[in-house]
């Protein structure tokens, strides 16, 4: 594929120019051995386009420019300045909004009402990050009358970000607004699934004002073009948003080249909780959502829920007819819940978990099944009558499926929940303030909705516990991912010691 863009058309955008070189420099450059690789759309099943692939040579010039720019123009531009850089960038995408949301609603099969929501966030996050770019501060630390000595927080350096296709711009905003708001320069991987609004979005750069080689943001394959970055000597710092299983090889490069910082944020199996003095109604809407939103392809998604005995039987009808009313179908359709899963691969692996259920004797309470014959669609999926060691229970399925179960005691779900190795978000619904108090203390995982589910804002950290991960993005906990401190202290006057 020789060329450097391709026109293509979505419902909602209408006609566009999709780029499809790698993002280095400010500049679409094409891979340098001429590899591509193709992106599918999810609800048809088929191929949108070709993307140029970057392997290890294309990471290495990526890096290079990243460095480049880090020590040169990028080191000389003022914390106002980038501040400033970040919210032109956010008032672009704001511009682009209809664009982008289009083109990820095609690429991930998400619907375009919900990627316009996506969007919100994505503008929401590089405006925050914007406002802090220039509230970056260090101490002035008294030791004794001789000596005055202060801390900086100085960048880390070059950054690589790897992301994940279940929300490509909003993880490239919550990776990319940190980093740029502290001084770092990046090298940015989307996912191969989901390549294309990353294009798009790498366009707003230039216009926004920033210098080249400060953001450049590549398509890949994980194995190829991630592991070089994760292995890569002249990388400071990776930060990585996807499988645990990835997480841990990431790790393990970084480990054995040059120690570069790591964060990770990984997968999880919340627990969603619902006491028996719940408002009923708003519980079974948000353990609804906090399960079937996204397809299930949430990080945080909970899928383990437990309904205290008072209510169980009647919460377990009226929340089977609410996920079973959810609209899947068509992205571009105004009223569609639920697209497709991601990819093949993804719908295979979320029904042989379905399968995996049926036979360890858990029972289907609706769903199940393909829907439809064409595009990746699984029915919503509720499974009853399941104990803990099951493998639905325990591994993170990533699909519309869930399963929910009965408590007696407080002191029961507690045990039940916290029976995880992962750690990353919980919910309780109760109307007790003391219930809802007691249950969030004691729930092992980094966020806890109450009565609420997968309420994620830009000004509140999140990441995770146990297995789910290293470090905190969003909130002011974010900016430590990317700052390190320095000390510096001096000698007031000749004496060599006092
Ligand atoms: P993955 O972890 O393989 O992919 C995520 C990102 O990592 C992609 O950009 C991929 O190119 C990159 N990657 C893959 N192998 C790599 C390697 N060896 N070195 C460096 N980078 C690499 O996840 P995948 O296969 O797409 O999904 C599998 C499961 O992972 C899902 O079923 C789900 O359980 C979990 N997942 C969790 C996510 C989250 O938000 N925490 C997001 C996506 C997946
Ligand atoms: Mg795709």
């Amino acid at each position: 594929m020789a060329s450097l863009s391709v026109e293509l058309s979505t419902p909602t955008s209408g006609k566009y120019t999709q780029p499809t070189g790698l993002f280095i420099n400010n500049e679409f450059v094409k891979a340098v051995d001429g590899k591509t690789f193709e992106t599918i759309n999810p609800a048809t099943e088929e191929v949108i386009t070709s993307v140029h692939e970057a392997t290890e040579k294309d990471v290495d010039i990526a890096v290079a420019a990243a460095r480049k720019a880090f020590e040169g123009p990028w080191s000389q531009v003022t914390p106002q300045e980038r501040g400033k850089l970040l919210v032109n960038l956010a008032n672009l995408a704001e511009k682009n909004i209809e664009l982008l949301a289009s083109v990820e609603a095609l690429d991930n099969g998400k619907s375009v009402v919900m990627a316009k929501g996506d969007l919100g966030a994505v503008i929401g996050c590089l405006r925050y990050y914007g406002g802090w770019a220039d509230k970056i501060e260090g101490k002035v630390i008294d030791t004794n009358p001789g000596t005055f000595s202060y801390t900086r927080q100085e960048p880390v350096g070059v950054c690589a970000q790897i992301i994940p296709w279940n929300f490509p711009l909003l993880m490239l905003a919550w990776k990319i607004g940190p980093a740029l708001a502290t001084g770092n320069t990046i090298v940015l991987k989307t996912a191969e699934q989901t390549p294309l609004s990353g294009l798009v979005f790498a366009t707003l750069f230039k216009e926004a004002g920033f210098p080249p080689g400060v953001v450049n943001i590549i398509s890949g394959i994980g194995r190829i073009a991630g592991a070089a970055m994760s292995a890569h000597m002249d990388v400071d710092k990776i930060a990585f948003t996807g499988s645990t299983v990835v997480g841990r090889q990431i790790m393990k490069a970084a480990a054995s080249s040059n120690l570069k910082k790591v964060t990770l944020e990984l997968g999880g199996k919340s627990p969603n909780i619902v006491f028996n003095d719940a408002d009923i109604e708003n519980a079974i809407s948000w353990v609804n959502f906090g399960i079937f939103y996204n397809h299930g392809q949430c990080c945080c998604a909970g899928s383990r829920i437990f309904v205290q005995a008072g209510i169980y039987d009647e919460f377990v009808q009226r929340f089977k007819a609410r996920a079973a009313a959810n609209k899947v179908g068509d992205p571009f359709a105004p009223d569609t819940f639920q697209g497709p899963q991601v990819s093949q691969v993804q719908y295979d692996r979320i029904m042989g978990y379905i399968q995996e259920g049926k036979k360890a004797g858990a029972t289907i309470e609706t769903g199940g099944e393909r829907h439809g014959d064409k595009g990746y669609f699984i029915q919503p999926t509720i499974f009853s009558n399941v104990t803990e060691d099951m493998t639905i229970v325990q591994e993170e399925i990533f699909g519309p499926v869930c399963s929910i179960s009965k408590f007696e005691t407080e002191e029961e779900v507690l045990k039940s929940a916290n029976n995880s190795n992962y750690g990353l978000a919980a919910a309780v619904h109760t109307k007790n303030l003391n219930t809802a108090i007691r249950v969030s203390n004691a729930l092992r995982a980094g966020t806890v909705w109450v009565n609420q589910y997968n309420m994620l804002h830009h000004q509140l950290p999140f990441g995770g516990y146990k297995e789910s991960g290293i470090g905190r993005e969003l909130g002011e906990a974010a900016l430590s991912n990317y700052t390190q401190t320095k000390t510096v202290s001096i000698r007031l006057g000749d004496a060599l010691f006092g």
